[in-house]
């Protein structure tokens, strides 16, 4: 996934898309470059590296003028190096364009187009973009119409922002698939464009979200939004209510960090307005549930990627337990080729922080294409997920733009445990007495996160011990089985140290073989009704001379006589346990990776939304 930006308006465009870029970064930074319209010609600045060697290399040989448009890189095709950076401009010099996604039939395209004389620059399918717009305008259609026509003959989930010289007003834009989003904001005789909507919060709130397989043409005071066969469209125009502040970093060194600890916040946030403490009942309205569709559900499939997969393990017991319906987790990039048992009494629940996820996006695709209820549970507002499901749950945990995902792992938890009320509520099949206890309980989560989280300094002293380690294994059970893998993969995604969740009752079958003072096992051993069996984990590790470290409760005696380390949380009902479990992992992670100088909030390899399958 890549970060784009553009901006048209009477200013330079330069230090407001440089500054667009820095809040996208987190979307891809394996290279990035701007172009702007500078009396009648394109310049073009760009280079292999963050954004921060652009801001270098514009700071030497300045650029002026407006419109311009930048895009920072998540490489897909070509590797991370300047010939291969956005923009791209085309033979006559006159065209220039940034996109997002893979143009699929790029190939084909290029050898078309080659075979016509055209020159290509970069190893990108990228530039076939440019190169096709400059071939339709050149057999005497205009810009805009040159657009048009490219846009309907890539094929693939892309976005695109084309400019020429030809029209220097302009900036044409389009969303074609689930290639991420775009934003257009509405300023005061300037207008924006940018992949998510960080990037433009500072300039203005008012936005208008393309739909998939529209364009819009865009001038300072002129946004027209048309299908790709040329119907107007009159779009809605949506107020974001984020504050600004929510996108910077504070007083942390990481979004990570601050992510983490505004975890509190988030999890009071993703229940505000939707908890009736007083009767003990659930409210969900962008759901659209009803009695009788609660009531004919036979299946629900949780469909999603990473750590919102995690997520998803842990709503199946959740889901399972308190509204007795069955429940399958699929990974997004399985779910459409597994050929899954989907009819209407089929509920498809995908989760995704940025909504922008192209397998999860595909999965819901197939489980409309099946017939079966698609619901979302999703961060990013007026994302392609929030949209296209029949409802959706919003985890109103405001924009995360850490790679490592936290407050959109624990907020999708508590989603979870209020749908599985709601369901069993709306089917009957839970008594007012257990309900009210259930909800009641919500009560209590954002005090036991605040205090999770205040054993952050205990963390970072495991942290030191742990900082070298070549391996880890984390175990769980029950409920806190999906713990051991979200430790696991926030361990390996931002530290780069080989991390392993797994099933403790599986160790005895095989792995328990990779147990020495080497490898070092994370044991999630709270109060729960895995307890005992956890215990007995911990033995099993220690008689092999492994090191462990404990989650365990407060007060826990017995682990504390076992552990070489331990992490305490405070007691909590057991099927909350997991939004307070996972924090001193996400801590440890986060320690850990900073202990050893890394880029904590963008991971090598890594983007923040994976838009391409
Ligand atoms: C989580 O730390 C990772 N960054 C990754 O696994 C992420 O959860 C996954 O790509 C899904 O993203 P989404 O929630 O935006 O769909």
């Amino acid at each position: 996934m890549c970060g784009i930006v553009g901006y048209l308006g009477s200013r330079d465009a330069t230090p407001i898309i440089l500054n667009g870029l820095k809040r996208l970064e987190y979307r891809g930074y394996d290279s990035a470059g701007i172009a702007v319209m500078n009396g009648g010609q394109i310049d073009v600045r760009k280079d292999a590296g963050k954004l921060s060697q652009l801001v270098d290399l514009v700071n030497k040989s300045p650029l002026n003028g407006a419109p311009g448009i930048g895009h920072t890189r998540w490489a897909t095709h070509g590797a991370p190096s300047a010939r291969n950076s956005h923009p791209h401009v085309g033979n006559s010099g006159k065209t220039v364009v940034v996109h997002n996604g893979i143009v699929e039939n790029f190939l084909e395209l290029k050898d078309e187009l080659s075979s016509e004389g055209v020159v290509f620059n970069s190893d990108t399918d990228t530039e076939t973009i440019v190169h096709l717009a400059e071939h339709h305008h050149a057999a005497g259609v205009s810009f805009t119409e040159a657009a048009r026509r490219t846009f309907k003959q890539i094929e693939g989930a892309n976005v695109v922002l084309l400019m020429s010289t030809d029209e220097p007003d302009k900036i044409v834009t389009a969303r074609i698939g689930n290639a991420g989003g775009v934003v257009i904001g509405l300023g005061e005789n300037e207008n924006y464009i940018a992949s998510d909507i960080p990037a433009i919060l500072e300039h203005t709130r008012k936005v208008i979200f393309l739909e998939s397989k529209q364009m819009a043409i865009v001038t300072r005071d002129s946004v027209r939004i048309e299908t790709l066969d040329g119907v107007e469209i009159k779009p809605e125009i949506h107020t974001i209510n984020w504050d600004a502040v929510s996108a910077e970093k504070g007083e942390y060194r990481h979004f990570m960090q601050k992510e983490i600890h505004e975890q509190v916040r988030a999890l009071t946030d993703t229940l505000a307005g939707r908890v009736d403490f007083k009767e003990g009942r659930i409210r969900l309205p962008e759901l659209k549930l009803t009695p009788e569709l609660a009531k004919r559900i036979q299946r629900i499939y949780i469909t999603a990627c990473g750590t919102a997969a995690y997520a998803g393990m842990v709503g199946k017991y959740l889901i399972e337990k308190i509204a007795r319906i069955p429940v399958e987790v699929v990974i997004g990039s399985e779910f459409r080729y597994s050929d899954p048992i989907v009819d209407e009494n089929t509920v498809v629940l995908a989760i995704s922080q940025s909504g922008e996820t192209a397998d999860t996006l595909a999965a819901m695709e197939e489980g409309k294409r099946k017939g079966g209820i698609v619901w979302s549970i999703v961060n990013a507002v007026g994302s392609q997920a929030m949209r296209v499901a029949d409802g959706y749950i919003a985890m109103q945990t405001g924009p995360e733009i850490g790679v490592a995902s936290t407050k959109a792992f624990t907020a999708p938890l508590v989603d979870q445990y209020m749908l599985a009320i709601l369901l069993a509520d709306m089917r009957g099949v839970i008594d007012d007495k257990t309900r009210k206890q259930l909800v009641s309980d919500l009560r209590l989560v954002p005090d036991l996160a605040g205090r999770a989280l205040d054993a952050e300094s205990q963390v970072e002293k495991v942290a030191q011990a742990l900082k070298d380690i070549k391996g880890c294994l984390y175990l769980g059970r029950g409920i806190n089985m999906p713990i051991a893998y979200e430790g696991a993969l926030k361990l390996k995604e931002i530290s780069y140290i080989h991390a392993e969740g797994y099933p403790a009752g599986e160790m005895k079958h095989g792995p328990i073989a990779l147990i020495d003072e080497e490898m070092p096992v994370i044991c999630i051993a709270p109060k729960d009704p895995w307890h005992e069996k956890m215990i007995s984990q911990i033995q099993q590790a220690k008689a092999r001379g492994g090191k462990v470290v404990a989650i365990a409760t407060e007060g826990d005696e017995l682990v504390k006589d076992m552990a070489d380390h331990v992490i305490w949380i405070p007691e909590c009902p057991w099927m909350l346990s997991p939004i307070i479990t996972v924090l001193p992992l996400q801590l440890l992670a986060y320690h850990i990776a900073a202990t050893r100088g890394l880029d904590v909030d963008q991971p090598r390899n890594l983007a923040k939304s994976v838009t391409v399958e």
